[in-house]
């Protein structure tokens, strides 16, 4: 629900357990006024404190920049008064930058528009507020759009910039979206890491000038996510108010929250203004990616199940979004890119003894030269010497043993060892005639160029049209640098990262119009790109290189803190793992893997006997939990990340009738006894089953659970929570 106060120029946004608030002072300045639980009054302008020095421009006009540089502007511009963060800014014709952006009149409809060339939530049950500031001197308009979801606790937001002037201006800052909150002592919730250790939780206190998170890679990076979260002291996973954002986009970004001199948090997000600009012409606009909002007064917990549910609902569009996805192997790690038809046919013939659904060639199938990574990316045609048979009927062999079958393939990329190289050497981003500095001896392909950009749609959709190719992963496997493209114009050369992903959106779109059932997994040397953005096209994204269970459990925590497990493709790996180096048990290998898309990566015919004859029945397993992890509400009871020890996680399905628990010790102690987990978000008044015995979902969920005591490190069992028909062996007084 929307609702604007006429009389008092206040804005109230709700959702069912929030509000979000703004207001007009002097009738022109837009100001953040609250965000948090659902409020009954309207009018808050008192927060303003009107009365209060400096005061609003019209009753004291010689202190106005006094009053820009306290006002909590709901969307902050520089070089006007205002010191602290700004969203937008832009360079004039004469070389001059500041804006002035006045609210001029906003409008209130049902539902919600699509945002052009980016990827965007949808949804029915939502209403949209669009406002729309004006900088009268240059003729600039900035329409802030608001949705506020009436099924969840979401708010979007975004920005798009016009130009109504009749000179070019040169956007050099387009933030997505600014909000103000309390300075009350708050912590920052981040997710950090670096390759193989995606996206870990980080918690500080915010002080001194804030915190910035950023990206100037291109992608969001293993480093830093475009993600925060804001926590009110003392909050953990069940208590405690919790401000969160989240980028919907796949490139460079800032996320900063900044602490200014009068108790206020300014926090924004949007594209990084590192190496940015955007020319823009005479009524021509830009669309800024879109931010989506959450706040929670029940703890991380209440964050993440508004996240989950969000994106399944209203941000994955893929036909595979409730559907079990096909259980893979990926012969990545079992052979690299040493083989050929012979080897992943007998890996796909033993698979499919086992059970596994599809069989996934990864990188090295194709070109001349890859067999290492310093040739024939972009020659996307089956390398014969390889697999002989050509892809249709290597395919069909594969089909013929009951699997289905899937592709690797990197697009963004070239080899200067390629065709397509030398036949394109223009085709390549780089400055000053250098040669760009490579990173796993591979160059980034110009997609600011129209016909590089078909040529990799076409060789694609023609290899997909070639053989029957169900699975598509979308690899990406180095940052952006050397941003210099020989077909744009000198002052467009900031526009390159920016129209890179533009690109590689509508590459995927394109295909996936053509190929609507394809099951796209998008990857980038790990999870570099498992961002919003990537959502909106695949239904799952490859989450680290590191399938050591052990290691996964913190990235999977981190990733799971925002993501429903239904996005983390996870695959049981050999041991030792190639990463670590750590020995673990396969059956722990196996139930840590089951927190997302279930896969293999190992060579199934060099497995030893006892542990390939285990593998139906992970399978099996894995099938019956499926939907209650593809679907169901997920709870982090303990993080070995914060006690040392061990793990537990458990999912609750929607009307609470079955659960299953994962608890994994990854270090065995001495003179221990059971360890009581108090398990969460069943039916108090529920009667459970658990390895036979009766309890009441309350018993469960205050006096616990016992996990008895499990000798041995890295040990993992998943318990099977049922709703039992029948009553309790314990019944209630
Ligand atoms: C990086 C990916 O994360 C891996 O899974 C694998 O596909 C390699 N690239 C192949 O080069």
């Amino acid at each position: 629900m929307i609702a604007y106060d006429e009389q008092h120029g206040v804005f109230r946004l709700d959702t069912p357990h929030t509000s979000y608030c703004m207001g007009l002072v002097d009738g022109k300045y837009l100001g953040h006024l609250y965000y948090g639980k659902k409020l009954s009054d309207m009018d808050l302008s008192y927060l303003f404190c009107p009365n209060d020095a400096p005061l609003p421009p019209s009753a004291d006009p010689a202190e106005k920049g006094s009053f820009i540089g306290c006002f909590p502007a709901e969307y902050p511009t520089s070089g006007t008064g205002d010191f602290r963060e700004s969203c937008v800014d832009v360079r004039t014709q004469k070389g001059q930058n500041g804006l002035e952006l006045l609210y001029q009149s906003h409008r209130i409809y049902q539902g919600k528009e699509p945002l052009t060339g980016l990827p965007s939530t949808f949804g029915k049950n939502c209403d949209t507020l669009e406002i729309t500031l004006r900088d009268a001197g240059l003729s600039f308009t900035v329409i802030l759009s608001y949705t506020a979801f009436t099924d969840t606790d979401v708010i979007t937001r975004t920005a798009r910039m016009v130009n109504e002037g009749t000179s070019f201006v040169m956007l050099t800052r387009a933030l997505s979206a600014s909000l103000t909150l309390p300075d009350d002592g708050m912590e920052i919730l981040t997710l950090n890491g670096a390759w193989a250790r995606e996206r870990h939780i980080e918690r500080q206190k915010l002080s001194g000038a804030g915190t910035v998170i950023e990206s100037v890679r291109g992608e969001p990076g293993h480093v830093m996510h475009p993600f925060f979260a804001l926590l009110t002291p003392g909050t953990d996973q069940t208590k405690g108010e919790v401000y969160a954002m989240n980028f919907v986009y796949s490139g460079n970004f800032l996320a900063k929250v900044q602490r200014d001199q009068y108790g206020q948090l300014r926090a924004v997000m949007g594209i990084h203004p590192q190496n940015f600009s955007w020319k823009l012409l005479q009524n021509e606009s830009f669309q800024a990616p879109e931010v989506v909002l959450t706040y929670s007064s029940c703890g991380l917990n209440g964050m993440t199940h508004t996240f989950h549910d969000f994106y399944r609902n209203h941000l994955i569009r893929s036909p595979w979004l409730h559907k079990r996805r096909p259980i893979l192997i990926n012969n990545w790690e079992a052979t690299y890119f040493d083989y050929n038809s012979d080897k992943l046919l007998s890996i796909a013939k033993e698979a499919g003894k086992a059970g596994i659904e599809m069989l996934v060639m990864d990188d090295g199938w194709f070109g001349a030269h890859r067999d290492a990574p310093t040739g024939s990316l972009g020659d996307w045609v089956v390398n014969k010497r390889k697999i002989p048979e050509g892809l249709k009927s290597f395919s069909d062999k594969v089909h013929a043993e009951g699997l289905k079958f899937g592709l690797w393939f990197e697009p963004e990329m070239v080899s200067f060892d390629s065709d397509l190289y030398r036949a394109h050497p223009d085709w390549v981003l780089r400055t000053a005639d250098r040669r760009p500095v490579m990173i796993r001896d591979q160059a980034v392909l110009d997609f600011c160029r129209p016909e590089t950009v078909e040529y990799i749609t076409e060789s694609i959709a023609k290899i997909l049209r070639s053989a029957k190719i169900e699975y598509l992963k979308w690899d990406m496997n180095r940052s952006l640098c050397d941003l210099g493209s020989a077909y744009l114009s000198q002052d467009q050369q900031g526009e390159i990262s920016h129209r890179h992903v533009l690109a590689l959106y509508r590459i995927q779109g394109k295909l996936l119009e053509e190929f609507p059932d394809l099951l796209l997994e998008n990857c980038s040397s790990g999870g570099a790109r498992f961002d919003p953005g990537m959502l909106y096209f695949s239904p799952q994204i490859w989450c680290s290189d590191n399938m050591d269970p052990m290691e996964r459990l913190m990235i999977t925590e981190g990733t799971a803190l925002i993501y429903p497990l239904s996005t983390i493709g996870s695959h049981v790996c050999k041991s030792p793992n190639d990463i670590t180096g750590r020995e673990t048990p396969f059956e722990t290998r196996a139930l840590v893997s089951m927190l997302g898309n279930f896969g293999y990566e190992l060579d199934i015919t060099r497995l030893p006997e006892e542990e390939r004859k285990m593998i139906p029945c992970q399978i099996a397993l894995y099938k019956k939990v499926a939907p209650l992890i593809r679907e169901g509400d997920y709870y982090h009871i303990a993080s070995f990340r914060e006690n040392h020890i061990y793990d537990c996680t458990e999912i609750v399905s929607k009307d609470k009738t079955k659960a299953v628990m994962l608890f994994v010790q990854v270090l065995s102690e001495a003179n221990v006894r059971g360890r009581i987990i108090r398990l969460q978000g069943l039916d108090a008044d529920k009667v459970y089953e658990i390895e036979g015995r009766r309890y009441h979902g309350d018993t469960l969920m205050n006096a616990g659970f016992v996990v008895e005591r499990i000798k041995g490190d890295f040990r993992a069992k998943l318990f099977e929570i049922q709703e039992s028909d029948s009553v309790s062996s314990s019944p209630r007084p």
